[in-house]
């Protein structure tokens, strides 16, 4: 039984995640291919966000309504939740109305409160903890790119945070080799480092240098040095990330034909030199627009189950 809501990538089995990859690219051939799915036709998904967002709001409305659906954004300081109504009643409440609720917010317990309350399904749409959705979309873009996953070598670099705390997860599930290059005091969260090293079939390595981590990596995936909550510390963060900017010449250590995945916005300059991400513009376009394609199977998969 896969779980009834998405709010880590670890409370699934790697099998589930694959299917959920798996139906992902079939959804987007199918569209590729001109269908007009209706699956979702009646039903509606309520989107709660205390953060900002492009893609990921853009992504899931797009993704509802491709399947038929129908889209209620509720920006979260617009709601009663702003004048501190329980997370408790605003669940029960949302669940008589909507099939489905995604979530954008800061702590991993706010979708944890809702979830436990919710009758409808509640997904994680990036807390301060995690981002599942956008890595099951970054691992079907790995998969279309790079082929066999399990065979992979994937480098992080950078910040250790809730990006990188997914993709530790989807290592420790889905069996690829995750090298992580963080600063000191920035390392991923431990607790969830630990848990998914002792399910993992393949080394999930935490070390200090960039170049280290780029050495023979499939794939180098990078993200901004300071998260979205996180905008008193940029400057802080700017001297901190200096060494772990992503160049053409880390590149060049990286397998042959390597690719860069970032989750985007990136902050060319920073976290990414802009030659770097003009070169690999494709490859990161499209880990954008399958976004959409993923949330399609996300939706149909928890609004259907
Ligand atoms: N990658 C991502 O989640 O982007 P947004 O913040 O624009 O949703
Ligand atoms: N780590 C980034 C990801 C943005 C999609 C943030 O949390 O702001």
């Amino acid at each position: 039984m896969t779980p009834r809501h998405l709010l880590a990538l670890e409370d699934f089995s790697g099998d589930q995640l694959r299917a959920l990859v798996d139906r992902a690219l079939v959804l987007k051939q199918e569209s590729k291919a001109g269908a007009r799915h209706q699956q979702l036709s009646g039903k509606i998904i309520g989107m709660i966000f205390e953060k900002p967002s492009t893609r990921t709001r853009a992504s899931f409305e797009a993704a509802m309504y491709g399947l038929g659906g129908q889209v209620m954004f509720l920006s979260a300081r617009d709601t009663q939740l702003a004048r501190s109504e329980p997370l408790k009643d605003t669940a029960r409440v949302m669940s008589r109305y909507v099939d489905g609720l995604v979530v954008r917010t800061f702590g991993q317990s706010v979708v944890e409160e809702l979830a436990a309350y919710a009758t409808a399904p509640v997904i994680n749409a990036l807390t301060d903890l995690h981002h599942p959705c956008q890595v099951l979309s970054d691992v079907m873009t790995m998969l279309e790119k790079k082929g066999d996953i399990a065979a992979l070598n994937v480098a992080w670099i950078g910040d250790g945070n809730n990006m990188a705390n997914s993709w530790i997860q989807a290592a420790g599930k889905l069996g690829f080799s995750l090298t992580l290059a963080c600063p000191e005091g920035y390392e991923p969260d431990a607790a969830i480092l630990a848990r998914s090293r002792a399910q993992a079939a393949r080394p999930i390595t935490l070390l200090r240098e960039p170049a280290q981590a780029a050495q023979k990596a499939d794939v180098v995936n990078v993200d901004v040095w300071a998260s979205m909550g996180q905008e008193e510390e940029r400057e802080e963060r700017s001297g901190v990330f200096s060494a772990y900017q992503l160049d053409e010449k880390l590149m060049a250590l990286a397998a042959p034909g390597a690719i860069v995945m970032h989750c985007l916005p990136a902050h060319c300059g920073e976290e990414i030199t802009e030659a770097l991400f003009e070169a690999q513009a494709e490859t990161l376009f499209d880990q954008a627009e399958n976004k959409m394609h993923m949330h399609k199977a996300l939706l149909e998969h928890f609004l259907l189950a």
